[in-house]
């Protein structure tokens, strides 16, 4: 796809093209060569007659409609769940191949729940709608995949630590406009996007706390990585907001069935794809958002293994939540469902 442009068999339309995941898909499929004329960027009514940036060009919005979507012989939803809800079934249903990255279908039983370097094996050559998951699930499902090669699972505890842009763009307005106010002599303006101020401050919930006392992304991020590594393996998360733009981290401490060590571990993860390692703390070599903001690849280091338990190993990874944990993994599940004959290109 990369060299060859779009030669699929229609339109590829990104709809939310006004949203913080659009805005990086659109630069992705212009770095990927895909030709400005291939692409419908679609929103709401009142974002439609704008423009929004595609590479070196521009592409005019239009509104989401039957109109427009039913041309679309790809659709990527960058959307909340009520629209990914009304249109994914209905493009679908017309032949269109919808990647979806909403939460709306991630745990349906019918829909493939994908990271193409983990489960692209499940991408049947008739799958019309797939959805990508959470963007702090997709980092982790990619280590534990390359750990699972070596060890059996036996519980996996995951702390993270979430960027604002995880709740889209005006959240990311929301902490810019927090900061400003003490240098512009201006008082904090309300928080609206979360609880309480974002700015200085660190909420141990990313949302509404349900059942069992955990969150709806705490219950993203365990039962999403369990459909995708296709094992009950225990995920335990606490899923936490930080006052970072872009880059979502996570602590990570993996038990095996049998000894591991954090010599082993670092040898599995160098190399594998996807996934860079950054583990010399000597130098400060670390996973940071800064350093993975920008970046395709998932950063991990601080592996350690477990002072008081042979089976256990510690890890700290860093991942763009727009690139990796969103836009970018929805490209390449194009790109294998390309590949495994989903779609001609
Ligand atoms: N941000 C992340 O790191 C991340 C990661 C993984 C998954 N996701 C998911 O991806 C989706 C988009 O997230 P985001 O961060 O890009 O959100 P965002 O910045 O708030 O953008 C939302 C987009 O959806 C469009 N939209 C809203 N309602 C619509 C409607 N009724 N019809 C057509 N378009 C509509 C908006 O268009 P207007 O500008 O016209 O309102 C805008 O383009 C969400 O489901 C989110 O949960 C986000």
């Amino acid at each position: 796809m990369a060299a060859a442009g779009w030669p699929g068999p229609g339109p590829i339309a990104v709809v939310g093209a006004t949203g913080l995941v659009g805005e990086v898909l659109l630069g992705l499929l212009a770095e990927a060569g895909v030709p400005a004329g291939a692409v419908m960027a679609l929103a709401t009514e009142h974002s439609a007659g704008r423009t929004v940036s595609y590479g070196a060009e521009v592409v005019p919005v239009s509104a989401l409609g039957e109109d427009t979507l039913g041309r679309a012989a790809v659709a990527f939803l960058a959307t909340p769940n009520a629209v990914s809800a009304r249109w994914a079934p209905w493009a679908a249903a017309r032949g269109t191949l919808v990647i979806d990255k909403s939460s709306q279908w991630r745990l349906d039983a019918g829909v493939p729940l994908v990271v193409p370097e983990v489960n692209a094996h499940v991408l049947a050559p008739g799958v019309r709608l797939v959805a990508t998951p959470n963007c702090s699930t997709i980092p982790l499902a990619m280590v534990l995949a390359v750990v699972r090669r070596h060890r059996e699972l036996v519980r996996v505890l995951v702390s993270t630590y979430q960027a604002v842009s995880g709740s889209g763009r005006e959240a990311v307005e929301e902490l810019a406009a927090q900061v400003r106010a003490p240098y512009e002599g201006r008082a904090e303006p309300p928080p609206q996007i979360y609880s309480e101020p974002i700015a200085g401050n660190v909420l141990p919930a990313c949302d509404a706390v349900g059942a069992a006392g955990f969150t709806g992304e705490e219950w993203k991020l365990m039962r999403e990585t369990q459909k995708i590594l296709d094992s009950p393996v225990p995920v335990v998360a606490t899923a936490v907001r930080v006052p970072v733009a872009v880059g979502h981290s996570e602590s990570v401490a993996i038990q095996c069935a049998s000894p591991v060590t954090a010599d082993e571990v670092r040898g599995w993860l160098d190399g594998a794809p996807g996934i860079r390692l950054a583990d010399d703390p000597g130098q400060g070599l670390w996973p940071t958002p800064r350093r993975a903001a920008g970046t395709d690849d998932v950063w991990v280091g601080r592996i350690r293994s477990d002072p008081y338990a042979a089976d256990t190993v510690h890890l700290f990874l860093s991942c763009d939540n727009l690139r990796k944990g969103a836009a970018l993994n929805g490209l390449h599940i194009l790109q294998a469902a390309i590949e495994r004959g989903a779609i001609s290109a």
